[in-house]
């Protein structure tokens, strides 16, 4: 039979992040206390003075999350991460690399969002994701500089689908930080063996950094192509035609990755195909199986066709839990996604994508890149099961956007805060 909660789990926990929904009930206690709606039409008390009372509710709040939020740091220093408060209350939570200092960006997006102000909309998903993405860049910046930025590309730097082109507002922000010695990669799902096909949806920040008058040469090259999340690497190569050049895998693999075989790779690649075929004899899709190196996936089969975002939803679940009961995927990681009107399933994932940029930008530094100062900014954080910058979460700081836009406006705060951290060191 089944039960109330398999229905609750199979509609919503995949679309639901435990964290940002547990802070928002927290935050809904003091905003049915304090938010005055009659005053819209009674005169009891200024809104200034109810938002002043909010503001200083909502950032005690914070302040106690913060603080448990250190203890479970505490724990975790300690092997003993599962044991924390934080873990039993959200048992979802994994591990942080900084301090998050939540109510002091709490107060910041307040000034931004006017959340306190509100008489009719309590703090929602939106607010308290800025809030998390505020925190975590003020704890990149007081735990020191930041080595390694790493991008999404669809939705987080331009739109699905779309290319970087020289007007996007994206470009200046990265060049800044790279003429701040920040290591860039771009780590994608796109997955393409030739650097004309990165260059063709690059090509705009491509050629700003060839043209870049601030950036030094060497600057420039610290700028690497991450695709298929973690399995084709390209280099920023200015006198390549493409500005980028390949990088054979055997110079950047890491020793984890040795044992991912091509006949394990077929093999897992052979059961994502069937469960996907699967989804679309089940669900009458019309797509195309498209089956790559290192990934199979399903698009439209009319260009501009869109699938029914539930069809996509249930083609990852299916997949993912079809491929989690193969035992050709103990041996071997895997990602399965929903890509806003495709899916696809790569070998590996982004967690593998990141650690690899670490490594290659640290090998040139001559020490390793660590977690805390690296910090991988994206657009499908919602869960394990269909969002592949999720799993980044592993192996660095993540910011979660919505659009590029939102990723402009964040790389804007990284370059406040950490500016305003190195003023206070000096
Ligand atoms: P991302 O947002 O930069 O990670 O790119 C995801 C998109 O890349 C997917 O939605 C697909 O449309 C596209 N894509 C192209 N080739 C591949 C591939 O081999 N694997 C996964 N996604 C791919
Ligand atoms: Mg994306």
């Amino acid at each position: 039979m089944t039960t109330r909660y398999r229905v609750e789990y199979a509609l919503k926990t995949h679309r639901r992040d435990q964290f940002i929904e547990w802070i928002k009930g927290l935050l809904a206690v003091p905003f049915v206390l304090h938010s005055q709606p009659t005053g819209v039409f009674e005169a009891r008390g200024t809104v200034a003075d109810m938002a002043a009372e909010a503001c200083r509710r909502y950032a005690e709040i914070m302040k106690d999350v913060e603080e448990m939020i250190d203890d479970h740091i505490n724990h975790q220093d300690d092997g003993l991460q599962h044991q924390s408060k934080l873990k039993l209350l959200v048992p979802s939570i994994g591990n942080f690399f900084t301090r998050l200092p939540l109510a002091e960006a709490f107060k910041y997006q307040d000034s931004l969002r006017f959340i306190s102000s509100r008489r009719f909309v309590p703090p929602s998903f939106n607010d308290i994701r800025l809030i998390l993405n505020t925190a975590q860049i003020m704890g990149v910046a007081a735990a020191g500089a930041l080595d390694l930025a790493t991008f999404d590309g669809d939705v987080t730097l331009y739109d699905d689908g779309k290319s970087l082109e020289p007007d996007n507002p994206v470009i200046t922000r990265i060049i800044d930080l790279m003429s701040r010695n920040t290591k860039i990669g771009i780590v994608t799902a796109a997955g393409y063996t030739e650097a004309e096909r990165y260059f063709e949806r690059l090509y705009g920040l491509l050629e700003a950094i060839r043209d870049s008058k601030v950036l030094t040469i060497e600057q420039k090259h610290n700028l690497v192509v991450m695709g298929g999340e973690s399995n084709f690497l390209f280099e920023y190569s200015i006198s390549s035609p493409h500005l980028l050049e390949w990088v054979p895998r055997r110079s950047w693999i890491l020793d984890d990755m040795l044992t991912w075989s091509e006949p394990v790779i077929q093999a897992l690649l052979d059961k994502a195909e069937a469960a996907l075929n699967e989804c679309i004899t089940n669900l009458s899709l019309s797509a195309l199986v498209i089956r790559k190196e290192r990934a199979v996936g399903i698009v439209p089969t009319i260009q501009g066709a869109k699938f029914p975002r539930e069809s996509l939803e249930e083609t990852v679940l299916v997949v993912q839990k079809i491929l989690e009961m193969s035992p050709v995927s103990k041996t071997l990681p895997f990602c399965a996604f929903n890509g806003g009107n495709d899916v696809f399933v790569d070998i590996g994932d982004k967690s593998w994508g990141v650690l690899v940029c670490q490594k290659y930008f640290g090998d040139r530094l001559g020490r390793s890149i660590e977690g805390k100062r690296t910090m991988h900014v994206g657009d499908q954080f919602l869960s394990a099961n269909g969002a592949n910058d999720f799993r980044a979460r592993r192996v660095a700081t993540t910011l979660w956007v919505a659009n590029p836009d939102e990723c402009v406006t964040l790389l804007d705060e990284v370059a406040e805060f950490m500016r305003a951290a190195e003023r206070k060191r000096v």
